[in-house]
């Protein structure tokens, strides 16, 4: 049986063979691209070298690399989606280009030495044509010469047969994406290569970056013709083994069997969903990445969370993370040293992580117990609170609501989400445009942003941040803050996702009141410019992000601020910058 192992290890061996020098997998963590969270495909370490950069191991490069895509992650579930995968790829840096690349892609699929696939089997696309780069009739060609016959070779545009640039702007091309019929019924008249139903199975995609995309959305030619190859381990072994869905294969059935000894309630769909996030959350933790309210940290929680709320629906008893943990690097530790290097940091962020969201659970679990004692019943509303107020999934409302036999109408739970959403969108949206806000509720909303600003600039540029004056007006929030230099507009960005994404995760605004002495033994920030010090302080937490001494007011919710955006960046005086910015 080809095993994911020896997968990797023959295609390194067949590009060695042609001259490729074996690199290692580079970081899930992008070291020169800010615009992306982390390593989405083989080449996106490599853009520099894409782009004419001279690699230091040459014109030729193989490697398995590991990548997490998230674009997807809703889909995960299914017979193939994966949040991280290993992809394999090589490449030619202004080296070979379509003959080359095409010619070993079929020699590797179909040559018995290697995979051995029916050459008879194998249909190909080509990209179309459109403004930006001519019909690929150069690769079509090619394919015929290896004997792919007319009728097999498609032609798609961008959506299907264009590939990158892995972040916004970078190297981008055309490509060819190789299809193998697994022999099932056509779906329908028109079933051809990139349809879903399963009968083409992707296998193989060459992509001839010769553009650069830029800023401004144009095709340029780049200064050298590169190949970037890609094909994802997991699906192609599962393809190759006959298996209907990558959790059948050696490398997700250790996990898959674990769960099932663990679960009371096995579910199918639940246990692949497990597998896939805390394989993915191994792998991020593993690159020193711990959960949190921001960036990678948030993708890494929603992970470890998302497997909690599966496990609990499967009826597990206690902390199951950190034994899936253990599974996975006992199943890729050989291969992926970082894994056993960091196996106690690894396995005591799952459990730490799986052991605060508990904690969410059982008090959403109490909470919904009383309203139920009292009320002897559960309305939509009491859903919509447990969730505002206690995070409480309503899936595990309607859940539990299940089980004790509650009668409910989940239509109308569903409109009561779907319509607080709408509501506070369509509120604030109404209020701002139309210039007829409500002063004291807009100003409240931007000293809510504030504190969102703050804690996110001293996350993007340092601890050296500090507030050094605000000014709110119900149009705008403006805060002057301690920091040497213009910010750049990837920095502007960051700042501005950076808010956007608490905004998203609807965080409770939570008051306290103590001393400053205590506010600032907990970390709140607190800068007096006045020497009068108040006995008792309010304290506002925005959990995970921001905790701020500050007379207020602030919103319940940061859910209720709609979209922060960044209008204005300047200097005010030697040291210090001042930030617009405006809620849409
Ligand atoms: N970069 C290409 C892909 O990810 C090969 O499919």
């Amino acid at each position: 049986m080809l095993t994911g192992k020896k997968l990797v290890e023959k295609y390194l061996k067949f590009f060695k063979e042609k001259g490729h020098a074996i690199i290692p997998s580079a970081s899930l963590i992008p070291e020169n691209d800010p615009t992306v969270l982390f390593t989405t495909a083989g080449m996106h370490p490599l853009v520099p070298y894409l782009m004419g950069q001279p690699h230091p191991s040459g014109k030729r490069l193989v490697d398995v690399q590991k990548c997490v895509r998230t674009g997807d992650i809703d889909e995960v579930g299914d017979a193939s989606h994966l949040t991280f995968f290993f992809m394999l790829g090589n490449w030619s840096l202004g080296d070979y280009f379509k003959k080359e690349a095409i010619e070993w892609s079929f020699e590797f699929l179909t040559s018995k030495k290697w995979l051995g696939l029916d050459p008879k089997r194998i249909s190909v696309t080509c990209f179309a044509g459109d403004n930006d780069a001519p019909k690929d009739e150069v690769s079509a060609e090619v394919w015929k010469s290896v004997g792919i016959p007319e009728e097999r070779i498609y032609f798609y545009g961008k959506e299907d047969n264009w590939w990158g640039p892995a972040g916004e702007t970078g190297p981008c091309g055309p490509d060819t994406e190789m299809f193998y019929d697994t022999g099932k019924e056509k779906c329908s008249e028109d079933c051809k290569p990139g349809c879903y139903c399963g009968k083409y199975f992707e296998i193989w995609n060459d992509v001839f970056m010769q553009y650069n995309k830029t800023a401004g959305g144009d095709f340029e030619k780049l200064a050298q013709q590169n190949v970037d190859t890609g094909m994802g381990v997991e699906r192609t072994i599962t393809m190759l083994q006959g298996k209907e869905t990558v959790f059948e294969t050696e490398m997700f059935k250790p996990a898959m069997d674990e769960l099932w000894r663990l679960a009371n309630r096995p579910i199918e769909k639940s246990k692949r969903i497990i597998c896939d996030h805390l394989r993915a959350a191994v792998f991020i933790l593993a690159e020193g990445i711990v959960p949190s309210n921001v960036e990678r940290g948030y993708i890494l929680r929603r992970l470890i969370r998302r497997s909690v709320r599966h496990g609990k629906l499967m009826q597990i008893q206690g902390n199951f993370c950190s034994k899936l943990g253990e599974v996975f690097i006992k199943t890729y530790g050989d291969e992926w040293h970082e894994l056993k290097k960091n196996k106690k940091t690894i396995l005591g962020e799952l459990e730490k992580e799986e052991q605060k969201f508990a904690t969410v659970l059982s008090q959403g679990i109490k909470k919904f117990e009383q309203i139920y004692s009292k009320n002897t019943k559960i309305t939509a509303q009491d859903a919509f609170l447990l969730f505002q107020s206690y995070g409480f999934p309503l899936e595990m409302t309607l859940e539990i609501a299940k089980e004790k036999g509650i009668e409910i109408n989940k239509k109308a739970f569903e409109k009561e989400f779907a319509k607080h959403q709408f509501v506070s969108r369509k509120g604030s949206e109404k209020k701002f445009k139309s210039g007829l806000a409500d002063n004291s509720e807009q100003t409240t909303k931007f000293h809510t942003a504030t504190h969102l600003l703050h804690a996110a600039l001293r996350d993007v540029l340092g601890d050296h941040v500090q507030q050094k004056g605000s000014n709110i007006t119900p149009e705008r929030l403006r805060f002057d803050f301690s920091h040497p230099e213009r910010l750049t507009p990837v920095q502007i960005k960051r700042v501005e996702d950076l808010v956007n994404m608490a905004i998203s995760m609807r965080i409770p605004v939570i008051r306290e009141e103590m001393s400053l002495d205590e506010a600032r033994k907990e970390g709140a920030l607190a800068f007096f410019d006045s020497k009068y010090v108040p006995e008792k302080v309010s304290v506002y937490t925005i959990e995970g992000m921001s905790k701020e001494v500050c007379a207020g007011p602030h919103v319940k919710n940061t859910g209720d601020l709609g979209k922060f955006k960044i209008v204005k960046e300047e200097a005010v005086s030697a040291g210090v910058r001042r930030i617009k910015a405006v809620l849409e």
